[in-house]
């Protein structure tokens, strides 16, 4: 996997965020079972609970262009501490990927942190439990 290509995704996609309430823009990629890319960035509302996070909308577009499966996630966002994807948005990524997806975290430079999905959500809940 080349997670340059998917932060450099992450990175121009941030550039969009729109975050005029938290100032706190965040990018997101993630890449299919086709090799394909999927950008996002987080989408912020008046209504404060109705905003989106940038893994969401990248998502959207990955269902949107028929991706099936989620095959690496990279997420950007500025500041000290690793801008790791929040709870529910794990949960989200969780439906199209299993403990073995490789989760980047990075800035506008460099790479800064690698987990996988089931490092940041164990022993998680997912589609295979309802068939
Ligand atoms: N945010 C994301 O887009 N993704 C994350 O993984 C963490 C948080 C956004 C949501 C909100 O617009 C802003 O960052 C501050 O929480």
């Amino acid at each position: 996997m080349d997670f340059d290509e998917l932060l450099e995704a992450a990175r121009a996609a941030r550039a969009y965020a729109y975050a005029p309430y938290s100032k706190f823009a965040v990018g997101a990629a993630l890449q299919d079972e086709q090799g394909r890319i999927h950008a996002g960035c987080n989408v912020e509302n008046a209504a404060y609970p109705q905003g989106l996070c940038a893994e969401a909308v990248a998502l959207g577009h990955l269902v949107l262009a028929g991706g099936q499966r989620i095959t690496a996630v990279a997420v950007v966002g500025a500041g000290p501490r690793l801008v790791t994807p929040c709870g529910g948005c794990r949960q989200k990524l969780r439906e199209f990927g299993g403990d073995d997806v490789p989760v980047v975290v990075g800035d506008m430079t460099s790479l800064r942190g690698r987990f996988t999905l089931g490092e940041l959500l164990p022993a998680s809940f997912g589609p295979e439990h309802l068939v």
